[in-house]
């Protein structure tokens, strides 16, 4: 069994800029240094301009690692893969409003298989987008970058709608994560938990720190209370 995926505050390494000659090892190093979750993002060249895993690399997470898997999924049509992601050992598994033409569906769908379910939305995606699955979610990621890539700059500019996703989730499922992903590093992270967001990805800032990726992962999690 995995460990819980409810816990204050999280730090989720993508492990898109891990070096994959080393997965194993990389996963480890984050693990024994505070990560939570481990993130992968999934990408189709479709819904992104980029290809990168599928459920294959998620089974292989599976078996290196005792960490929650938290998984991305950008790609179209996510309901036609959420069962080969579980039975992968997917422990969540984030849809994009954009790409989801039944959210409400694929979000019960997940839930039914007892994995946590996520909305995602990209920088320009309101929130009034995903209002009506709020109550029904454990995870709303709000994309600090246009999705398809690690290493991009941070987009202030969603930092008022993280805050106003909060503070309707506070209504109505306190206990959901706002999770933010995308160009997150020890400058920007302060504004983004002074926003109300309590789950933190970066690939870049941990996997790509000049001192490795132990010394990434602390320097960001030194910056969360408790
Ligand atoms: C971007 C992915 C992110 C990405 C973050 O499309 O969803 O998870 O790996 O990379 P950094 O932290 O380097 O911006
Ligand atoms: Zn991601």
């Amino acid at each position: 069994m995995k460990s819980e995926m409810t816990k204050k505050f999280i730090i989720a390494p993508s492990i898109l800029s891990a070096d994959f000659t080393r997965l194993g090892e990389e996963i480890s190093i984050v693990e024994t240094n505070g990560a939570d979750w481990i993130h992968i993002d999934v990408m189709d060249g479709h819904f992104v301009p980029n290809i990168t895993m599928g459920p294959f690399i998620v089974a292989a997470c599976n078996r290196t690692t005792a960490l929650p898997l938290d998984v991305h999924l950008m790609i179209t049509e996510p309901e036609r893969y959420i069962d080969a992601f579980i039975d992968a050992g997917a422990s969540g598994l984030t849809i994009h409003v954009e790409a989801s033409t039944h959210l409400h569906r694929t979000l019960q769908s997940i839930k039914d298989n007892g994995v946590k379910a996520g909305v995602a939305l990209n920088p320009e995606t309101p929130a009034s987008s995903v209002e009506s699955v709020l109550h029904m979610v454990d995870l709303v990621l709000v994309m600090s970058v246009n999705p398809g890539f690690s290493n991009q700059r941070f987009l202030p500019e969603v930092l008022p709608k993280a805050r106003e996703i909060r503070r309707k989730l506070d209504q109505t499922n306190p206990q959901a994560h706002v999770q933010i992903d995308g160009g997150l590093n020890e400058h920007t992270l302060p504004d983004s938990l002074d926003a109300g967001v309590t789950a933190f990805v970066a690939a870049n800032a941990i996997f790509n720190h000049p001192d490795g990726p132990a010394i990434g992962i602390k320097t960001l999690k030194r910056l969360l209370p408790g």
